[in-house]
């Protein structure tokens, strides 16, 4: 079985699911915005607000250069990640790439809170901005081998179907 890769708008679930995948898989689990967060020594947002959108891109660059060469890893990759089809391509060697959706109120109601999320911080209107992003970057999302949804369903079901998927 090849890397589980998650790609995906802010909110869809891919942190929850990433980690629930790596349990049942007992293959580890990668966060990327987390092992950014670490390996930098602080938060995204002080990253975005500290050196900008384009240094922490970079980052995420890196970072999937390096993920790219391992085996049996669960990886969960930022929102914005497959805003670079390298980084796709790169992460499809070895992996299958998942992308999760959402509903658009689900989408909102689950990254509600101020302060995380820097990109849908600069917009006054947050559930208007998280309209245009999605289908700004709809065509970004479409690189994934496989679509799965994690509105109206469960973290049981939506990971079944995952391990189905991955398996094929
Ligand atoms: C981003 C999504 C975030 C994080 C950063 C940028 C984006 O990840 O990487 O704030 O551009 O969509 P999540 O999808 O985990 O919130």
């Amino acid at each position: 079985m090849k890397n589980i890769v998650l790609i995906g708008f802010m909110g869809t679930g891919k942190s929850t699911i990433g980690r629930e995948l790596s349990r049942r898989t007992s293959w580890k689990f990668l966060d990327m915005d987390q092992l950014i967060e670490k390996e930098q020594g602080r938060t995204i947002p002080e990253i975005f607000a500290a050196e900008g959108e384009e240094y922490f891109r970079q980052l995420e660059r890196d970072l999937v250069k390096r993920l790219s060469e391992k085996s049996r890893l669960i990886i969960s990759t930022g929102g914005g990640t497959a805003k670079n089809p390298d980084n796709v391509a790169d992460l499809k060697k070895k992996g299958v790439v998942i992308c999760l959706y959402a509903d658009v109120d689900d989408i909102y109601a689950r990254t509600s809170r101020r302060g995380r999320r820097p990109v849908l911080d600069q917009y006054e209107d947050r559930r208007q901005a998280i309209v245009e992003l999605l289908a700004q970057r709809q065509p970004m999302y479409d690189q994934a081998d496989y679509k799965v949804s994690t509105s109206n369903t469960n973290l049981n079901d939506v990971c079944n179907e995952i391990i189905r998927l991955a398996k094929r």
